[in-house]
């Protein structure tokens, strides 16, 4: 079984890495525009397989659909990525035709795949990638809620001294600084957060969360990788493996949550067939609010693209 991954840069090749090492399929084609890179990488990573003992093969192609064909899976990674002092939505002009592109290119080779979007700003490159697929919504679906719930889990397990496998945790809404971590429905080895933490100190790893990748972006002058390649690769093996497992997925909401129109992070089922169910929560009216002001945000972006006219 195939996964083609687009974009060899500092995401797209980290998910691929995790994908081949996890054995999570059989085939992946790692493809980028800049020739070699692609190539480079994946001869590279091949050459860890004795090591790492997998035997998924990594093959790096050069702009080149032909060796994606029939790919179950499509991540697409491809567009540039944040500078300091930049915001996600700053890259759409530029990633809007990108995103586009490939995926009309990735879905002509690959008409039965499901298409996991990571490039940003998320939520908006995933609805112009389904304006561009024209496949049903439950095939096509964006990557930040896994990583922006895995911050959250990370920084609550060192702030708890616990491990983070015992932290359960769900996101919602864009990804930005208005996006919606709950804590009502966070817990511990079962345990509700609150009766672990102090309240102060959990609001201030709720803003931590919120501005996560802005503060990887300080650092390092470009965005993350490691954990967005990771989560894209759980994203993939869920799909590959028909997990059915509960994740926060950027879907297309045809009046879940009374949104209608727009792709944002909810809870969902994905398994084989992409997003198999999403969950309803019953938020309270805080939470809602705060969806509400995500919600908000996200429209803008879409506004922008549609007035944009880049795809339709
Ligand atoms: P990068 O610059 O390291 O890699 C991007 C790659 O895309 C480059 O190798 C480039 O040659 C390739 N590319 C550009 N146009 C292409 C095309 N038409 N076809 C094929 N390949 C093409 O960037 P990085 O760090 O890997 O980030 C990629 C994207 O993912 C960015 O938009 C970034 O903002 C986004 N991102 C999203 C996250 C999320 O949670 N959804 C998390 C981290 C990054
Ligand atoms: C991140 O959250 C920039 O979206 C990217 O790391």
């Amino acid at each position: 079984m195939k996964v083609t991954v687009v974009g060899a840069g500092n995401v797209g090749a980290t998910c691929a890495n995790v994908l081949a090492h996890k054995e999570i399929a059989n085939e992946i084609i790692l493809l980028d525009i800049k020739e070699g890179t692609a190539e480079g990488k994946a001869l590279d990573m091949w050459e860890t397989s004795p090591v790492n003992l997998y035997d998924s093969r990594i093959v790096g192609v050069t702009n080149d659909y032909e060796k994606t064909r029939n790919s179950e899976v499509i991540v697409i990674t491809s567009g540039i990525p944040r500078k300091p002092g930049m915001s996600r939505d700053d890259l759409i002009a530029t990633n809007a035709s990108i995103v586009k592109q490939v995926t009309e290119k990735a879905i002509d080779a690959s008409p039965n795949a499901k298409i996991i979007v990571v490039s940003n700003p998320l939520d908006v490159m995933t609805y112009c990638a389904f304006l561009t697929a024209k496949v049903d919504s439950k095939r096509v679906f964006g990557m930040a809620g896994i990583l922006d719930t895995a911050r959250y889990r990370s920084f609550l397990a060192l702030e708890l001294n616990v491990s983070p496998k015992d932290i359960q945790a769900v996101l919602m809404g864009g990804h930005g600084d208005t996006m919606v971590p709950l804590p009502r429905y966070t817990t511990v080895g079962g345990i509700p957060v609150t009766e672990l933490i102090e309240k102060d100190k959990l609001d201030a790893i709720i803003e931590r969360t919120k501005k996560g990748g802005g503060e990887i972006v300080k650092l390092l002058g470009t965005s993350a990788w490691y954990a967005p390649g990771a989560a894209a690769a759980q994203m993939v093996e869920a799909i590959v493996k028909d997990q059915k497992r509960v994740f926060p997925v950027c879907s297309w909401l045809q009046g879940e949550y009374g949104i209608k129109d727009l792709y944002l992070g909810v809870p969902v089922i994905l398994g084989k067939n992409g997003i198999e169910k999403i969950i309803e929560l019953d938020l309270n009216d805080d939470e809602r609010a705060l969806l509400a002001v995500s919600e908000k945000a996200v429209r803008g972006v879409k506004e922008t693209l549609d007035n944009m006219a880049v795809v339709s």
